[in-house]
């Protein structure tokens, strides 16, 4: 008993029992009806339980009991019973189902997310902003999400904002939440989605609205120019195939990857899997199936001077 509540911290990372916007409070609600209905009915199961255990017990030289078959009324009620429990659960589910895939919200940020194998593409329409596995969000302002899946069916959750909702090819799902509380929060793909599923990560930063603000005025503009070190290293990035998978304004256009633009102002790289350092950047660039196995990125074959010099120069993309 004690080792099984163990498992249930509350505070951790990715903890569903930590509510930080509207819709993560409305789940829980749900939750609470649940385990509010199952606790009476467990109750109530025990007590007739306990009951004829004992009233029912065999004593010595005591008659069997009364035998009762074909009970209508009984049967009846425990058809009716389970269907009215059902009905209890469903209503407010669907109801939470309903209001958070609707429409937008006056003032609403709108963000499309794409779930591609195995990473999270976020383009948000109306600022002209492209980045990849780390959303960031402003306090306080509704936002409206809408899942499109270029390649198989994935899951968008983020547990203390909300979530599960499938990112379908062919499908527009919408989910709308107002996050409550600035902070950096842990999602990942909850849909198996082939061999990297377990590192299809996410993480949403709830800004201020001021820090907002100025996050996406410096996603806004075009790519730093690089210098020195870093300047070759976009040398030797520019005559890469890396050219063919990734967008960085100005300097390549390939669609099928992350955006690097920004790349060195994410705090993670692969997905989430790794801080977003130069020598960790290095070694995902010499072989990036060791670090995520499955992963679609290839194996260039760099050689170490080469790989350091591309990490410098996208760490240098700020
Ligand atoms: Cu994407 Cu699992």
């Amino acid at each position: 008993m004690i080792l099984g509540l163990a498992g249930c911290a509350l505070d951790t990372p990715q903890s569903s029992l930590v509510a930080r916007s509207d819709l993560a409070h409305a789940i829980l609600g749900v939750y609470a009806i649940i385990a509010w209905s199952a606790a009476i009915i467990a109750l109530v199961v025990f007590g007739l339980l306990g009951f004829i255990l004992v009233r029912y017990r065999d004593r010595p030289g005591a008659p069997a009991p009364r035998q009762t078959r074909g009970h209508s009324l009984l049967e009846i009620s425990w058809t009716i019973a389970p269907a009215l429990v059902l009905l209890i659960i469903a209503v407010p589910t669907i109801q939470v189902i309903f209001r958070t895939q609707g429409r937008a919200a006056p003032g609403s940020l709108e963000v499309v997310v794409r779930g591609w194998q195995w990473w999270w593409e976020f383009q948000y329409p109306g600022l002209g902003v492209v980045t990849a596995n780390e959303l960031h969000l402003p306090v306080g302002r509704p936002v409206l999400l809408h899942l499109e899946g270029p390649d198989v069916i994935h899951s968008f959750w983020v547990p203390p904002l909300g979530g599960k909702r499938d990112v379908v090819p062919g499908r527009h799902n919408r989910i709308t939440f107002t996050p409550e509380t600035p902070g950096e929060y842990l999602g990942q793909c909850a849909e198996f989605c082939g061999a990297a599923h377990a590192n299809m990560r996410l993480r949403v930063i709830v800004d201020r609205p001021d820090d907002f603000e100025r996050w996406v005025a410096a996603q806004k503009t075009p790519p730093v120019e690089p210098a020195g070190d870093a300047a070759a290293g976009q040398t030797v990035y520019a005559r890469l195939a890396c050219v063919g998978c990734h967008t960085i304004r100005g300097v390549s256009a390939g669609l099928i990857g992350p955006d690097l633009t920004h790349f060195g102002s994410r705090r993670t790289l692969a997905a989430g899997l790794l801080p977003n350092t130069p020598e960790h950047l290095t070694s995902w660039l010499r072989n990036p199936d060791a670090v995520k196995p499955g992963v679609k990125m290839p194996n260039l074959g760099l050689s170490e001077a080469d790989a350091r010099a591309v990490a410098t120069y996208l760490s240098s993309l700020k």
